[in-house]
Formats: structure tokens, C-alpha cells, sequence
């Protein structure tokens, strides 16, 4: 594969290198399809976006995943938050997420891989990553050949939810996320990584067996892959 790391100070200066790709990206082709994250790692970079009026006004937008089952409006939702970090603020001229509250969740997943191909794939998807290595939802174990689908959370991944959540209970347990096979046909991929916690996962992502054990190793399968990571991720490098 092509992975090519950056490392910067902290977390702003992290999310300011991000902005500035996805920027770029958009200056060069205004119509691209942006896969999107959530999570705490990519908020400074949407803030970046913001503040540089990004014009997503002729951008397509799809996310990673979405917690099952939780109501749309449920303020954890992810697509609440893309509300409050993206749709609002940037209005991308259309955007698609699962829906967490589907009656049929096979049917909902194979719309949402279907809308995907329709759009033409995407041009460039954003990534954070577990402290376990897993990428979107998709947990140690995951085959690199997944797809869309639902998925049952690790005990790991519900209990780092939790600080959005309050209480540990209150975390869904399942979620419907892309596979790996998606998140590696994007025709590129950027990688954020910050903090501490991160440091393991990020490690392994770039000494690690490329193993289904280590979600995020299935990157180095990608030929282009752009990695930001801060200092504290990177201090076991
Ligand atoms: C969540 C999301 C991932 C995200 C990861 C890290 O569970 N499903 O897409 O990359 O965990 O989250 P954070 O950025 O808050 O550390």
C-alpha cells in the first residue's frame, strides 16, 4: 500500500492539516462525495471547515455509521450530531447516513451501499479509530471483505462511548456501520489520530500483522491512504 503519515503537535494542529486536505479536495473537484466520521476526533476539523466556509454546496456526503437502534432525533444519534458539526453549518448539497431505525436493517444497508455506487463511490473518506484498532464499527474479527451491515458493539467500544452517553447503560449495544470492503473502496482515505489512548491502535497500524484483529491494518491494503496523527497518538512510534 501507499500510507503516508504526518505527525503534528496536537490535536488543532491536527485537525487544521485535515481541513485543509478536505479543502483541497473540494477546490479540485466541488462535486466530490466525502465519507464522514464521528466521534470526538473529527469535531476540530469540521470547526476548521466552518470557520474557512468550506463550500460543500455541490459535495455529497455519506458517513460511516450509525448506532442501532436509536431514535434520529436522540441527541447521541450520529446523524445529530452531523446536524450540529455538518448539515447545519455547511449544508452539503445532499447527505446520507444509516438510519439507526430501520424496520429492515438488511434493506437498509443494501440502500445505503446501492446510494453510495450511485453517487460513484467516494472520492475521499475521513477515519478516526477505536482504541482497539476498529474502524466505522466494524470491531476485531471483522473480514476485510464486510459490507454494510449490523453489527454487535465491544464491551471496549460501548464503555469509550459512555463519556456521550452519561451512563454506561444508556450506550447502544449495536449499530449498522460500512465494512472494511466499503471503507476500502474510497478512492482515498484520511486518517486521524489523536490522543494518547490512541497510541496502541496506531502502532499497530503501522508495525502490526495486517490482521483482521486489528481493524485498522486493513489500511494498508489501500493505495492511498493519508495519515494525521498528534504527538500523544504517536508516542509508541
Ligand atoms: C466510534 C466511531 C468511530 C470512531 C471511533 C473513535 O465508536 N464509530 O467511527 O472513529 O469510535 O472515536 P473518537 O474519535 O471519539 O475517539
Amino acid at each position: 500500500g501507499n500510507l503516508h503519515l504526518t505527525i503534528v503537535k496536537n490535536d488543532e494542529e491536527m485537525s487544521q492539516a485535515a481541513a485543509e486536505l478536505v479543502l483541497g479536495q473540494l477546490a479540485q473537484r466541488p462535486n466530490s462525495v466525502l465519507g464522514l466520521a464521528t466521534g470526538g476526533t473529527p469535531i476540530g476539523m469540521y470547526r476548521q471547515l466552518c470557520r474557512n466556509k468550506a463550500d460543500l454546496s455541490k459535495a455529497t456526503t455519506f458517513n460511516l455509521d450509525e448506532y442501532y437502534a436509536l431514535p434520529r432525533h436522540h441527541p447521541q444519534s450520529f446523524f445529530q450530531f452531523m446536524k450540529e458539526h455538518v448539515y447545519n453549518p455547511l449544508t452539503p448539497l445532499s447527505y446520507d447516513i444509516p438510519n439507526g431505525e430501520a424496520a429492515n436493517v438488511e434493506q437498509e444497508c443494501t440502500r445505503y451501499e446501492t446510494a453510495i455506487g450511485r453517487a460513484g463511490g467516494i472520492d475521499l473518506q475521513v477515519l478516526g479509530v477505536g482504541r482497539n484498532g476498529h474502524i466505522g464499527f466494524n470491531e476485531p474479527g471483522t473480514s476485510f471483505s464486510s459490507r454494510t451491515r449490523l453489527v454487535a458493539l465491544k464491551r471496549e467500544t460501548v464503555e469509550d462511548n459512555a463519556r456521550f452517553f452519561g451512563d454506561v447503560g444508556l450506550v447502544p449495544t449495536q449499530a449498522i456501520t460500512m465494512g472494511i470492503g466499503t471503507i476500502l473502496e474510497a478512492k482515498a482515505i484520511l486518517l486521524l489520530v489523536s490522543g494518547t489512548v490512541k497510541e496502541e491502535a496506531l502502532y499497530q497500524l503501522l508495525y502490526g500483522d495486517i490482521s483482521p484483529e486489528v481493524p485498522v491494518t486493513a489500511l494498508r491494503l489501500h493505495p492511498a491512504v493519508r495519515v494525521i496523527a498528534d504527538e500523544e497518538a504517536a508516542s509508541l512510534l
